[in-house]
């Protein structure tokens, strides 16, 4: 058995990492203010029910979907520690219509998309959630308006993802580095447990919402056939927590476009290209069945995108398959 005490911190990772780098400074404020996000928010969500906080607010988001009590919960714990870090300029988040704007001084050098509360469905059932973020520099020579965001999914400088499970797990990319840090749930603070993760050789599983099979396009359910065969089919509903077991134990998430959901169902700023980020600093690949999800010039901030994201070769199997059918 280890101590915590003998893991990196994630702020001593960060402070060697980026802090006063020329491509990566004031980064670690943004990591920070993620982290005491998420440190806030894993208390709430593990004592929501006797809290009396699980449950809806009777809100509809901008996307037509029931807002549960956690989701403007961590949308507002993630944008006032975004404004509070003095390194963001600018926030696009699942649950807010418009961009949030900070300040556009020499400082606020990042702009972050985030789904503050990824798989509403599991709040109140005690299974894993998350929260997503994609980091992007932001053009200090332009002003900042609501295009500013509209940046593709190859030009962010990072992101970054929480899942609360069976542990808290914070993971951090950046060019070529992926890390997993853990919360110790006794002084809140998060260590190095998984260095320089790669997604494994061997793929288990695979991940898809198989009630949409009669929606599917031949191709997919082709595609699908050949995943099961001797593989686990494993599906949270919540997308991060998908998405990091796939990573972990070797596997394939895919959420198509199908009769019901024509233009797919996740959304691309503040899911896909955060994940697909992760999933291509660790080997793996990200696509719409067609291109690389991160080169798609996104036109609005809650534009939904079909997607495909795990080990590179599976990936590459059911484009393949796509194509031929
Ligand atoms: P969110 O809770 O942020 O709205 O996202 C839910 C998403 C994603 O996490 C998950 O993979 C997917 O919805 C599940 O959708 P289905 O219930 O249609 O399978
Ligand atoms: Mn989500
Ligand atoms: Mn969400």
């Amino acid at each position: 058995m280890t101590s915590p005490s003998s893991h990196l911190t994630l702020k001593e990772f960060c402070n060697s990492h980026y802090k006063g780098s020329a491509k990566h400074d004031g980064l670690e404020a943004v990591i920070d203010g993620i982290a005491s996000g998420a440190r806030d928010l894993e208390g709430q969500i593990r004592n929501g029910n006797l809290l009396g906080m699980l449950g809806t607010t009777g809100d509809v988001n901008v996307q037509g979907e029931i807002v549960q009590q956690l989701d403007a919960i961590s949308s507002d714990t993630f944008v006032k520690k975004f404004q509070e870090s003095g390194r963001v300029a600018m926030v696009g988040c699942e649950e807010i219509e418009h961009p949030v704007t900070f300040g556009d001084s020499e400082q606020h050098k990042y702009i972050v998309l985030m789904d503050p509360l990824d798989g509403s469905s599991n709040i109140d059932v005690a299974v894993s959630i998350g929260s997503i973020f994609g980091i992007w520099k932001r053009e200090s020579s332009k002003s900042l308006n609501a295009e500013s965001l509209l940046m593709p999914g190859s030009k962010q400088i990072g992101s970054a993802y929480v899942v609360y499970g069976s542990c808290t797990v914070l993971v951090v990319a950046t060019e070529g580095s992926v890390n997993e840090f853990t919360m110790n749930p006794k002084d809140g603070d998060f260590y190095l447990t998984s260095a320089n993760i790669m997604y494994p050789d061997k793929t288990p599983y695979y991940s898809v919402n198989d009630g949409n099979t009669a929606k599917w396009v031949d191709g997919i359910v082709k595609a699908v056939d050949q995943l099961r065969d001797g593989r686990s089919q494993r599906y949270i509903g919540s997308l991060v927590a998908d998405f990091h077991r796939n990573i972990i134990k070797g596997g394939v998430f895919l959420y198509t476009a199908d009769t019901k959901n024509t233009i797919g169902r996740l959304r691309l700023m503040y899911e896909a290209n955060p994940l697909g980020y992760v999933s291509v600093q660790a080997g793996g690949a990200v696509s719409n069945g067609v291109e690389n999800i991160l080169n798609i010039q996104p036109v609005e901030l809650h534009q939904r995108v079909p997607l495909i994201i795990g080990n590179k070769t599976l990936v590459n199997q059911i484009i393949e398959t796509i194509k031929v059918t």
